[in-house]
């Protein structure tokens, strides 16, 4: 009786390790420890069995009872947790950029349009030599107001809403001219560099003003620049970016850090500038500020203004990519939804 016992066991522990299913394992319990399984089967062999071996058997047949129980919760756990697993794993998104479909047949993630755009505006910029820079969101007064020729009592200040930190000395950058300055620290002239970035207003929001935006600054230093060369420059720019040739006009614009300033218009692509919503019916769309960078600020970069000189302008990034793409509300961008996201898979 008792090596039956054992054979029992023996086969218990011989296949519990083939269950792989919870329902399975249900089966496999009832089978061994059910009312008709292979434990109570050798019970009924007890009654013949002197009383010493009845006590003997019956411990053991205890123990075994348990040993099989405990085996069965082990081996249950484990089945959960790789049923889990295979959950996982199966469900398993991947969330780095590719512009293939992936080996699951999962369609590819595709860029947000702002980021579309910025790319293109670097390339295009890279193609001319230029260097393309980064800044920080939180900054000081110093780069981002001071050194730009906007002093603390300067109206300008007030031109745009900041959000200043509580030591009332950092902010997040309100425009990125703040790069204007950082790129003075680490180039010499002659110099020409970009920089794209998140800048950050205090507005009240609305189809075309978010909090949080995109502007691309750009700086170019050097000798004997003049204003035709910036209109040039900037014309040819607009021309890349929307793959035709646009008609521009300035605009005189005040910014503490140029002089002359202006602000440059195109002509809008969707009416042809006879006049639509999307132009406001003024046929004309603001592109950019810029300017002749103003004397102080060269000062600021340890630049003489007797010897150097150059063109500065700063452009929104989010009205750009509104216009490239049709799109009619700003806050779109940020939505995080997903059906406006998915729509620019294709460009
Ligand atoms: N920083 C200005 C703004 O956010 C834009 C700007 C205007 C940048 C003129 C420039 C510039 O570099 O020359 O409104």
């Amino acid at each position: 009786m008792l090596q039956k016992l054992e054979e029992v066991k023996k086969e218990f522990d011989s296949q519990i390790s083939s269950v792989t299913s919870i329902p399975d394992m249900a089966v496999f319990k009832a089978d061994f420890l059910g009312k008709k399984g292979k434990l109570n089967a050798l019970m009924g062999g007890v009654r013949d069995l002197s009383v010493e071996e009845k006590k003997s058997f019956g411990a053991r047949a205890n123990e075994v009872k348990q040993e099989m129980l405990d085996a069965i919760d082990k081996r249950s756990q484990i089945i959960e947790i790789e049923a889990i697993n295979s959950k996982l794993e199966k469900n398993k998104q991947d969330i780095s950029w590719t512009d293939r479909i992936t080996d699951k047949g999962q369609q590819a993630a595709g860029l947000h349009p702002l980021t579309k755009v910025t790319r293109e505006l670097e390339d295009i910029f890279l193609s001319m030599g230029f260097d393309i820079l980064d800044g920080p969101h939180i900054e000081d007064e110093y780069h981002n107001f001071e050194a730009l020729n906007i002093p603390e009592s300067h109206p300008a200040r007030d031109m745009q809403d900041t959000f200043w930190f509580k030591d009332k000395k950092h902010l997040l950058r309100t425009h990125t001219s703040n790069l204007q300055i950082r790129g003075m620290e680490t180039h010499k002239p002659p110099f020409k560099f970009v920089g794209p970035g998140k800048v950050f207003r205090c507005e009240t929001l609305d189809a075309s003003h978010e909090a949080a935006f995109h502007q691309l600054e750009g700086m170019m230093v050097g000798k004997d620049i003049s204003v035709p060369h910036m209109i040039h420059f900037l014309r040819t720019l607009l021309s890349e970016i929307f793959k035709s040739e646009l008609k521009v006009r300035l605009r005189p614009g005040f910014f503490p850090f140029v002089e002359p300033g202006f602000e440059l218009d195109y002509e809008c692509l969707l009416c042809g500038g006879r006049g639509c919503s999307v132009c406001k019916q003024v046929g004309w769309v603001e592109a950019l500020g810029c300017g002749m960078v103003h004397p102080n600020v060269l000062k600021s970069g340890n630049i003489d203004p007797q010897q150097f000189n150059g063109f500065a302008f700063g452009l929104g990034i989010d009205r750009l990519t509104m216009m490239r793409y049709h799109i009619d509300d700003v806050r779109h961008l940020h939505s995080g939804n997903m059906q406006f996201s998915e729509q620019f898979r294709a460009y």
